[in-house]
């Protein structure tokens, strides 16, 4: 089964949106190294980016029903969106949290994620590295 890979709001911007924090590499770059990290581990990826949060909830269930782990950057959605949360919960998935900035290291907001609480972990500050390391964690709890 494939992994479902999916990153939120802000993120179809990489490489040009705060470089400073969050890197020169786009988000085809970061797919590009997901796709041969999967590659491998044995394994497939199912890459996809959206601004809208109805969007993910609903890539989230399409995961549901298929049974396929999830590595989710929620960007900003992780720190707001409760239904994000509702709809990882009703997976009952292994999800793995991931983030390319350090967000415990900024401001106070965005300290709490709701998806930390049905995250089996996260991987956070590493850039798209963060990604491939959240990659591997999904793979090894989904064999
Ligand atoms: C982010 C961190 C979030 O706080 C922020 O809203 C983002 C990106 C990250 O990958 O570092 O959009 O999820």
């Amino acid at each position: 089964k494939p992994i479902y890979v999916l990153s939120g709001p802000n993120l179809n911007l990489l490489g040009v949106r705060e470089p400073e924090i969050y890197g020169h590499q786009t988000l085809d770059d970061v797919r590009a190294l997901c796709e041969a990290r999967a590659k491998s581990l044995g394994r497939e990826i199912v890459f996809r980016q959206s601004n809208h949060e109805g969007e993910l909830v609903d890539w989230i269930q399409e995961a549901r029903e298929k049974g396929c782990a999830i590595v989710i950057n929620p960007a900003a959605y992780g720190h707001t969106s409760i239904a994000i949360l509702d709809a990882l919960k009703a997976s009952d998935l292994p999800v793995v949290e991931c983030h390319l900035s350090n967000p415990a290291a900024r401001e106070d907001f965005r300290r709490h994620t709701y998806v930390s609480l049905v995250a089996a972990g996260a991987v956070t500050g590493f850039g798209a590295a963060s990604y491939e390391l959240a990659i591997e964690a999904a793979a090894g709890l989904a064999r």
